[in-house]
């Protein structure tokens, strides 16, 4: 398994300085054991902008770039966190692990399989490690349904649900005036834009690239017409983007299948009005979990035979559930964004480079996740006709080594390490 030296501070670089980049950044400086050395934005002012934020932490700035390539071959960092625009997660991450830098890529689609295979053959063959920096994967939530799983409280998993439900309309309609990368792919593609969110969490659920793997995928976009209404009400008819024939459809649905039998469905959803939801559910042999309305049933839970099938509030579970990581975080005090798994995503990178090992998530991980993208377009564009899922791991997804058990894996709850730990702090 990949070893590299172990170092007592993290020295990390950051690509991408937008409004993501610069909220992670912010945490980034809140961390003892990390120093930012170099910021890097194509555009100028956004660069400049972060290093200030740089300043005022450290009360000394940090090298600024405003070419990636340039910030590879001159800054020592140990690693890079991706969080520029979609289609340069691949070309920035690539660049970082040639010039020996752990890769962290934000979520995000990719653009093309051959983007992907290069990720992949990048981290084989320069052996750095490259994370799929999914937040979603450390939530409060997602946490105590994967601790759940593993102790087969829903039996045998046969299904599960999640997506993206954000309406972003104001975001990707205004994306040109805001200088936003989503603008352009949702003029130009159709397709599951950003699976990240439900695909990371479900894929660990089923052990993907582990035992298991994402065989096939069909998808299907309705019509578009969210923005255009939204963009009438707001700048009326004579707005150029007013009528445009936005390419990216309201609502695209997509299924995979897995080698191990269990089909995933994804949604994507964020051009219609609507409030927020990953739409997360889990289906086994002996019960379910429902995200909307915070519901669950399990088989024979119910004293009552009048209400035999009525749903129970998830609320007891979660405590009963809470994944450890998550019980330590409540009791040291929740900080970071999005409800605090910002800041455990960026823990599980940091600790990693710390220890000088492999990370949670990886290489195998970040290709298949991204790929869902591309493939749905494929499908889309085919008359939603079912294409077949790269095996990223070429055949090693059979036999894979052992995961690296830590406090932040996601293939297994190390529940002894956190009870190691607070043994020791008797
Ligand atoms: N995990 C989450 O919850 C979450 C939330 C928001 C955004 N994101 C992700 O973060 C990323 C950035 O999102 P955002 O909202 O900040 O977008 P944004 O458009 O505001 O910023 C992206 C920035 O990347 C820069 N960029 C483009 N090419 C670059 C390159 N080669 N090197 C360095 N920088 C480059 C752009 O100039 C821009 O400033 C996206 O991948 C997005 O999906 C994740």
């Amino acid at each position: 398994m990949f070893q590299n030296h172990p170092r007592a501070v993290a020295k990390i670089a950051v690509a991408g300085c937008g409004g993501r980049g610069n909220s992670m950044l912010s945490l980034l400086l809140e961390m003892e054991d990390v120093r930012i050395t170099a910021v890097c934005d194509p555009n100028e002012e956004r660069a400049k902008y972060a290093a200030g934020l740089v300043e005022k932490a450290y009360g000394a700035s940090c090298a600024v770039y405003t070419d990636h390539r340039e910030m590879m071959e001159k800054d020592d960092a140990d690693g890079v966190m991706v969080s520029c625009s979609w289609q340069a997660h691949c070309e920035v991450a690539i660049a970082a692990m040639r010039a020996g830098k752990y890769a962290a890529i934000e979520c995000g689609g990719g653009c093309s399989l051959d983007e992907l295979w290069d990720l992949v053959r990048t981290s084989e063959t320069t052996g750095v490690p490259c994370m799929a920096l999914e937040n979603c994967c450390y939530d409060r939530n997602e946490m105590a349904i994967l601790n759940m799983i593993k102790q087969n409280v829903f039996g045998e998993v046969v299904h599960v649900q999640g997506g993206y439900g954000h309406d972003l309309r104001d975001e990707v309609s205004f994306g040109r005036e805001n200088y936003h990368y989503r603008f352009n792919h949702y003029k130009h593609r159709n397709g599951e834009l950003y699976p990240g969110h439900a695909i990371g969490p479900m894929a660990k659920y089923l052990n993907i690239n582990r035992g298991n793997r994402m065989v096939s995928l069909v998808s299907m976009s309705s019509k578009a017409r969210g923005l255009n209404e939204f963009l009438k009400r707001e700048k009326g008819d004579d707005y150029d983007m007013t009528g445009y024939p936005w390419a990216e459809g309201d609502i695209v649905t997509t299924m995979i299948r897995c080698s191990g039998g269990e089909t995933m469905l994804l949604t994507h959803d964020t051009t219609l009005p609507r409030y927020y939801s990953r739409f997360g559910s889990v289906r086994g042999t002996r019960g379910m979990w429902m995200e909307d309305g915070s519901k669950i049933f399990l088989d024979g839970s119910s004293d009552d035979p009048s209400y035999a099938h009525a749903p129970q509030d998830f609320a007891p579970y979660y405590e009963k559930y809470n994944h450890p990581l998550w019980k330590q975080f409540e009791q040291e005090g929740v900080k970071g964004g999005h409800g605090g798994m910002d800041w455990l995503v960026l823990r599980a990178w940091v600790e990693s480079m710390l220890a000088g090992t492999v990370c949670p998530t990886d290489v195998y991980d970040a290709a298949a996740w991204m790929a869902v993208t591309v493939l749905s377009e494929q499908s889309i564009a085919q008359g939603s006709s079912v294409v077949a899922f790269p095996d990223f791991t070429n055949g090693k997804w059979l036999t894979r080594d052992p995961w690296l058990r830590t406090r932040y894996c996601l293939d297994e709850v190390c529940t002894d390490l956190f009870e190691e730990e607070e043994g020791s702090a008797e």
